[in-house]
């Protein structure tokens, strides 16, 4: 683990003189079955990239058996239900392997083999993290939906990767709300005949349609099964997990991560970034409160908290629920000392008052972190003041589903930290800014697009049945270069500050969501025509969803229609891409090739209509002052 900064510098000098050296004494640290040959072959122009070359082992092994000579009695994870102390269990390393053996042999005896993919669609509950390792365990490829998700998108990821299983719950608990967890599953399914089995964990109690030939019930079976397995042989390149993420463009993309180089990486990303004390004795503990359905769960709350041997909080329910101390309550419940969140969270929270934040202690409190868009410099102070009593670094953690870890943090306490900056790239990492054209920016106090220029270990190796689409997803923009979709400055000392999206995403509430999909879902209603959708500074969002809506006319109340609108989003994607504003207008601003013209819906979006540029080249240029008059 790097201590200092004067280490950190020559680290990464290390990384990017000798990258194989570099890795290949990183992953000697692991446990393998046959060690790799090669250790990186790679280009960016298929691309095809390889590490560890024909490394043999089992990511659980790493993560759970490696540790049970030392640590069985230790704590892997505390659950806290989203109920307040109602039925919070303790489990040990040598529990976790006992009962990520007996769902991988459920598994099995369902026929699942190597390779076949496996639909994760429950909450946050242990069994969810056991599902996702007991897949790894049998070499079974996990393919995890965020449980908002509607039955649509649920039915589209599980036809995408063809998945064979379901796991899933009867219901969920977020907050004051029970949802029918199940029911979902069971409307998905209407339109995937290929799912074979549906193991159902019994959590909330609620009655269920029991499909005879299909559903098991996990507390019916999964108890009875052998709490050991043998863990699977895998090679390094061979598939761990699908996670399906929103580009610009089109559906979803299953981003695919392989086994060996995410291993490594993302315990090498949270030991250095959050610099735990992994000794067996030590009493720090973690806790990440994103949900396992998002690639910060799949690395920091499954992956790499098990893997560097460290005890972590999984929470079942929502910041605000009973009330807007929930988290600060169970931080000194349980004395967490690293805590990880996002900023729509601590933005909401802030915006609740104080009088929820002092009747706690946070004393425990060593290293805060943030993850999953820009931080910004108010919610930042208020944070480290409040929170951190002004004596926890802020590790402002910049990376994406694609590359798997954290790609720019500081290190805590060991790199200097800045308001609003991602700071300082890993070793390994090498980022590089590009103008318009793809040249290289070189310099410091400068602004351009962010780009990679070497492989990392946990990088994207392809999306799932489609390579030509991660090719031109991330690789042919700047030809050479791994290209992040996020614009970036560098600042006169060379930290690294993520100004946001330059292309069609948006971040809403830390969930990305592409305004293409949002777009498809809004037509899907029977009365529009067209839509456009941009994102809006929203102050507790990060950013909210503006949608222009073309309706002919002759048709209904515009308050019904807009409801309806909404209720047809929720139906396709789910309630996180709901919008927060919709206009109706009678025409979109488009070029004469008919191409619209985002950028000045974005300004109007964002109330910014007096430097609209020039709209002279549109078909139309007077639909844009209707737009502006209407503006919500
Ligand atoms: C996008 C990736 C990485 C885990 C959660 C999100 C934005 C992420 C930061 C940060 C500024 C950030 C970027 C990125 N983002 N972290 N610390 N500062 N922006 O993963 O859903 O794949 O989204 O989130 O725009 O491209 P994701």
């Amino acid at each position: 683990m790097i201590t200092t900064f004067e280490e950190y510098k020559k680290e990464y000098q290390k990384s990017i003189e000798n990258p194989e050296a570099f890795w290949d004494e990183i992953a000697g640290q692991f446990s393998w079955k046959q060690k790799w040959t090669k250790t990186l072959d790679w280009n960016f122009d298929e691309p095809n990239v390889k590490w560890f070359v024909d490394g043999k082992f089992n990511i659980t092994e790493n993560a759970i058996d490696r540790h049970l000579l030392g640590r069985a009695n230790q704590t892997a994870f505390i659950w806290e239900s989203n109920a307040i102390d109602v039925d919070n269990r303790v489990i040990t390393y040598q529990n976790l392997h006992d009962e990520v053996c007996r769902v991988a042999n459920t598994l099995k005896s369902f026929g699942v083999k190597k390779g076949d993919r496996v639909c994760i669609y429950m909450p946050m509950i242990p069994e969810t993290v056991f599902s996702m390792l007991a897949c790894a365990r049998i070499g079974a490829v996990h393919s995890v939906v965020f449980a908002g998700f509607s039955s649509s998108a649920l039915a589209g990821r599980i036809q995408d990767c063809d998945c064979k299983i379901v796991l899933t719950t009867d219901g969920a608990y977020r907050g004051v709300k029970d949802i029918p967890i199940k029911a979902v599953v069971d409307e998905a399914l209407e339109t995937c005949l290929g799912v074979e089995k549906v193991l159902v964990y019994k959590h909330t109690g609620t009655p269920v349609f029991i499909n005879k030939e299909r559903d098991i019930i996990w507390q019916e079976v999964v108890p009875n099964a052998l709490s050991t397995c043998t863990p699977e042989v895998m090679d390094s390149e061979d598939v761990l997990f699908i996670l399906y993420t929103s580009g610009s463009t089109g559906k979803p993309k299953g981003v695919v991560h392989t086994c060996g180089g995410y291993m490594v990486y993302t315990c090498y990303s949270f030991q250095n970034v959050f610099q735990m004390n992994t000794e067996q004795n030590s009493n720090d503990l973690f806790w990440c409160t994103a949900d396992v359905g998002w690639i910060t769960g799949h690395s920091y709350i499954t992956y790499a908290p098990l893997l560097a041997g460290v005890s972590s909080v999984i929470f079942e329910g929502v910041p605000t629920f009973p009330d807007a101390g929930r988290f600060w309550k169970v931080i000194d419940k349980y004395k967490v000392t690293h805590f990880y969140t996002a900023p729509t969270a601590i933005r909401a929270l802030e915006a609740q008052g104080l009088d929820f934040v002092t009747p706690y202690k946070l004393d425990s409190l060593k290293v805060l972190g943030s993850v999953g868009e820009p931080i910004n410099e108010e919610a930042w102070q208020w944070y480290h003041k409040n929170i951190g009593k002004e004596k926890c670094p802020i590790v402002d953690t910049w990376w994406q589903t694609e590359t798997g870890g954290i790609m720019i943090s500081a290190l805590a306490g060991v790199t200097p930290t800045k308001p609003s900056y991602a700071t300082m790239p890993l070793p390994g990492i090498q980022p590089m800014l590009v103008d318009e054209k793809g040249n290289e920016i070189i310099g410091n106090d400068v602004e351009g697009n962010l780009c990679i220029k070497f492989p990392w270990p946990s990088m994207i190796r392809t999306t799932y049945g489609d390579h030509a689409r991660c090719k031109q997803a991330y690789f042919e923009t700047y030809p050479g270069l791994y290209f992040t979709g996020d614009g970036c400055r560098r600042d006169e000392n060379g930290f690294y500050r993520i100004t946001g999206r330059v292309d069609d995403v948006m971040n809403v509430s830390g969930h990305r969501i592409g305004t293409a999909e949002v777009e498809s879902a809004i037509n899907a209603h029977i009365d529009v025509v067209e839509s456009a959708v941009v994102g809006y500074p929203h102050d507790i969002k990060g950013q909210g969803i503006y949608a222009y809506v073309i309706v002919p006319s002759t048709t209904k109340n515009h308050d019904i229609l807009k409801k309806e609108i909404i209720a047809e989003v929720n139906k396709i994607i789910g309630p996180i891409a709901k919008p927060d504003k919709i206009q109706i207008v009678s025409g979109l601003p488009k070029t004469r090739s008919g191409k619209i013209m985002r950028r000045i819906l974005r300004k109007i979006a964002e109330g910014d209509v007096n430097n609209l540029g020039d709209i002279s080249t549109l078909l139309d240029p007077t639909v844009v002052d209707e737009i502006v008059k209407g503006k919500l």
